[in-house]
């Protein structure tokens, strides 16, 4: 018997199996011929939520999450940070090398030249209600590109698919600047291509009557800082989104606009925002106990804690308490960043935060940065899915290319009425109450 498997005994029927296991996994359907007749279906696993479970093979982004280590494609989230520039950053996610000078002219000058939005989809955007949350916007939009781009249904043709990368990550500022002038009522800033992808993005979102837009270059810098630490995540819920529509053979936009409604949710890509409302609302440093109290009272969460992966500090929140502190120069100190300090000194002190291992996340900090940048609230999420774009289509890419990969198809333990037959609306008891539904687990 090799040694590299898994014997289980079946105590049911007594009989023992032996599972291979390959790269620290056993295979899910070898659990299948585990079965105590033979009509029976077999065992399944039973994983809510997939906490356990690897979907698929990739080699873009390493999370030890025990250690605080981020890698893409294996380089230091730290020194990406450092040096690199979030467009170079997307190259290396999406074709698995670090670019030389030739290759990023070329990469630069082929992301810029998809910048521009057809006409008619600015018409598209401003068919939105003036309140529309941008994100709203995102997801309506990135959809309807799929429309404009039929050539990408052809997710098999090399060309096809490299041609929807560039013009997703192309658009996407374009797209996020146009959702946020409309919210304002102003109108809509051409990209200007002379510009950087960050610098670009902050003239599409502030330029005003000035014939140029000079973007403040300690903005730009924090911004690609931050768009480099929100490039990728290996298979958080987005991700898992655009791989899962993806492996229907539905076109990168349709897949995209999945996953920016996956980010859209408050325990994701929406967290950001809900740390601003939460500490605005502890309001002061003084009401910060009592605030703690709640959160172990099972009273709400804390925001900006806790992680899927990270069982400590995530290495990208201790990055962004350093930008905060270089943006906080040119704006001024936000008041927030005091009380989330001592939230955190208090949380990291406390024990129930400390058995759980909950630790500061990525969007702990963001929020600080974006509020004091100017960016309205709604605006955050947004800017989490326009660097997750390389991310999204990088692990698209990974999973057409994937021989492994099926349609995602995941099995289910029915819970529900066993066979019944049909009775005439006439001859039918007294529905059940709102209270018994609620306990029945159906409202
Ligand atoms: N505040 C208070 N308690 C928490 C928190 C929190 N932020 N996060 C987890 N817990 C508790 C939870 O109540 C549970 O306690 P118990 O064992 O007593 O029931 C325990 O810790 C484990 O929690 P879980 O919900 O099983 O953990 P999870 O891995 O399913 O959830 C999470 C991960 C990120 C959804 C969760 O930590 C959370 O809701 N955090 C707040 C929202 C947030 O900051 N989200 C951004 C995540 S990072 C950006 C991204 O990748 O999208």
């Amino acid at each position: 018997m090799s040694k590299e498997s898994l014997t289980v005994t079946d105590n049911r029927t007594g009989k023992s199996y032996d599972l291979p296991i390959e790269d620290g996994s056993i295979r899910s359907m070898d659990l299948r011929q585990i079965k105590t007749s033979d009509d029976d279906f077999g065992l399944l696993a039973y994983d809510p939520g997939l906490v356990n479970t690897a979907s698929c093979r990739s080699a873009i982004t390493f999370i030890d999450g025990g250690a605080g280590i981020l890698r893409y494609r294996g380089y230091p989230i730290e020194e990406l940070a450092a040096n690199s520039t979030y467009l170079e950053t997307a190259y290396l996610i999406i074709k698995g090398e670090l670019p030389n000078e030739n290759h990023m002219t070329a990469w630069n000058h082929n992301i810029t030249m998809h910048t521009m939005l057809h006409e008619n989809m600015k018409k598209f955007i401003e068919g939105f209600r003036y309140d529309a949350h941008p994100m709203g916007i995102l997801v309506g939009t990135i959809g309807a590109l799929s429309t404009f781009y039929p050539d990408a249904k052809e997710i098999d043709d090399l060309d096809s698919r490299r041609v929807q990368v560039r013009r997703l990550i192309g658009k996407m500022p374009t797209i996020a600047a146009y959702a946020y002038r409309h919210s304002l009522g102003l109108p809509f800033v051409s990209p200007d291509n002379d510009l950087n992808y960050v610098g670009n993005f902050l003239s599409m979102l502030f330029k005003m009557t000035e014939l140029r837009y000079k973007p403040n270059p300690v903005f730009e810098r924090a911004l690609d800082i931050l768009f480099i630490l929100h490039a990728d995540h290996e298979q958080n819920c987005s991700t898992t989104v655009v791989r899962n529509v993806g492996s229907s053979h539905a076109d990168p936009y349709s897949a995209v606009a999945a996953a920016i409604a996956a980010l859209y949710g408050p325990l994701h890509g929406g967290a950001n925002e809900a740390v601003i409302s939460m500490l605005t609302e502890i309001g002061s440093k003084k009401n910060i106990p009592k605030f703690i109290e709640s959160v172990k009272a099972g009273e709400g969460r804390l925001m900006g804690f806790g992680h899927r992966v990270y069982k400590s500090y995530d290495p990208r929140a201790q990055i962004i308490k350093n930008v905060a502190y270089e943006v906080f120069e040119e704006t001024g100190k936000n008041p927030l960043i005091d009380i989330a300090l001592e939230l955190e000194r208090i949380a990291l002190e406390d024990e129930y935060f400390v058995s759980r291992k909950l630790y500061p996340n990525v969007d702990f900090y963001s929020g600080i940065i974006y509020q004091a940048m100017g960016f309205p609230m709604s605006m955050f999420p947004v800017l989490f899915a326009i660097p997750r774009t390389s991310g999204w289509l990088a692990q698209w890419v990974e999973m057409v290319l994937d021989p492994e990969q099926k349609i995602v198809r995941p099995r289910q333990l029915y819970t529900g009425d066993d066979l019944r037959h049909y009775q005439a609306l006439d001859t039918r008891p007294a529905p059940a109450t709102i209270e018994q539904l609620m306990l029945a687990g159906r409202l």
